[in-house]
């Protein structure tokens, strides 16, 4: 498995696969690698003859008072995992490589990234745009595979690839959970035992809500009170946000009558959690 540090030795050498007629899959990460990128890079590694990763915890995409300096790394399990994952390259840059000092072009999505995780993270989607734009030019994968629990990054992701034309097919990989229904997350490291019991409550309240509709219900009003029930009765969980958007346009709705993505932002403690599930009356 070969290394590469910098952007420029990605790009030459992301150039030569192209010219030798390779089929190139990517899984860009943050790192601190756990079984859901793992099951990215199987489902990457089925679609192409060359596999990258990327390692790389992008600051832009942190807001100022987030978990940047604290976000979980540990290359060398991770470098282990992607090596036993089938991963022929990772590109592990270092930050300062990647932005120039008076970097002055971002890209922003306009629409998808206005409610949600962007309505609570300013400049989040704007920050995601850019460095997976700036590592598709570095890397030039044909294939790319983002997690569906990032649910508004998936979809954001793929209109940026449709209005910029980007020459990559997006391919959605499941979300991973733990034996108990905790969606997988490098963040999850940060909850103590109680905490990650407490947890439990995000999938729980989506469980919930799936089942609701399943027996007819279609009020909005009615399935978010529900969840924010369950929730309220978790004395260490706090709602950022529960919202029902049309699974497409990410437009909020009031009744669940065609595909609809509830999506959640809880904190436990200090640690802020996102989960989701599609809604198919
Ligand atoms: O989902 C993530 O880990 C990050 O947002 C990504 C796509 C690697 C961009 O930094």
């Amino acid at each position: 498995m070969e290394i590469i540090r910098t952007p420029q030795e990605m790009q030459r050498r992301a150039l030569e696969l192209e010219r030798a007629g390779h089929m190139v899959g990517f899984v860009p990460t943050m790192g601190f690698l756990h079984d859901g990128h793992l099951s990215l890079m199987h489902l990457a590694r089925s679609r192409c003859d060359v596999l990258v990763a990327s390692i790389f915890v992008n600051p832009a995409q942190f807001g100022p008072n987030e978990d940047l300096d604290a976000y979980p790394r540990d290359f060398a399990r991770d470098e282990a995992l992607c090596e036993a994952a089938g991963v022929d390259i990772v590109f592990y840059p270092e930050p300062a490589s990647m932005y120039a000092s008076d970097a002055s072009v971002w890209i922003d999505e306009t629409r998808l990234s206005q409610g949600l995780c962007g309505a609570s993270r300013p400049g989040h989607f704007r920050g995601v745009c850019t460095v997976v734009a700036k590592l598709f030019n570095l890397v030039r994968p044909d294939v790319a595979v983002f997690g569906e629990k990032d649910a508004q990054q998936l979809r954001i992701i793929e209109r940026m690839v449709r209005d910029l034309d980007f020459p990559v097919e997006i391919v959605r990989g499941p979300t991973v959970r733990e034996a108990d229904g905790l969606a997988m997350s490098s963040r999850n490291k940060y909850l103590d035992a109680s905490q990650r019991r407490d947890a439990l409550c995000l999938k729980r309240s989506l469980d919930e809500v799936t089942d609701m509709v399943r027996q007819g219900e279609r009020q909005v009003a009615v399935l978010r009170d529900a969840m924010a029930d369950g929730i309220g009765k978790v004395a260490a969980a706090a709602i950022d946000y529960i919202e029902f958007v049309d699974d497409a346009t990410l437009v909020p709705v009031q009744l669940v009558e065609g595909r609809t993505l509830v999506a959640m932002a809880v904190k436990i403690g200090p640690t802020r959690l996102i989960d989701n599930a599609v809604l198919e009356p």
